[in-house]
């Protein structure tokens, strides 16, 4: 199960990605917004966040104007590895070293698409399990231990 959340900046590419996953044959939770009144980011953030810290879903992605307020709140939660990306390499890389859990989208940034190339490549690669990006993982965990109550 994927979660997925956007602002009233970016409703328009949340729908082309909804629809894109539920082809590939994803199951999706579309948690809003659902039109271009103004809303705040962080709140939907906290949503998918929340979703994916608590196992409800896998994966959660999150679209905004740049993807950058998604991504910075986003990680705010603990357990939670949000990664900004704007481009295939990253989604990539990010998936298998950083074992990231949430995806963060500009749709002012970045074009259909890419974007949709960016979401299969967060979708559908796997962490590669290596022991150096574990560790480092940890290491990220512990930071959260120490400073995320
Ligand atoms: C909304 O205007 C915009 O600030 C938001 O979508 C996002 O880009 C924030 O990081």
């Amino acid at each position: 199960m994927i979660a997925l959340a956007c602002d009233h900046a970016a409703v328009v590419l949340k729908n082309t990605i909804k629809e894109h996953l539920g082809k590939r044959g994803f199951e999706v939770i579309d948690f809003g917004c659902f039109d271009e009144k103004s809303v705040d980011y962080p709140d939907y953030a906290l949503i998918v966040a929340e979703q994916v810290a608590e196992g409800k879903c896998e994966k959660g992605i999150l679209i905004c104007g740049t993807g950058i307020g998604m991504s910075i709140a986003a990680n705010k939660v603990k357990g939670i590895r949000c990664a900004h990306c704007a481009d295939t390499f990253s989604a990539k890389a990010t998936r298998m070293h950083n074992d990231a859990n949430v995806l963060a989208l500009g749709e002012r940034v970045t074009g259909v698409g890419l974007a949709l190339d960016i979401v299969d490549c967060f979708v559908d690669t796997p962490f590669s399990g290596e022991e150096r990006h574990k560790r480092r993982i940890d290491k990220i965990t512990e930071i959260e231990n120490k400073y995320f109550k």
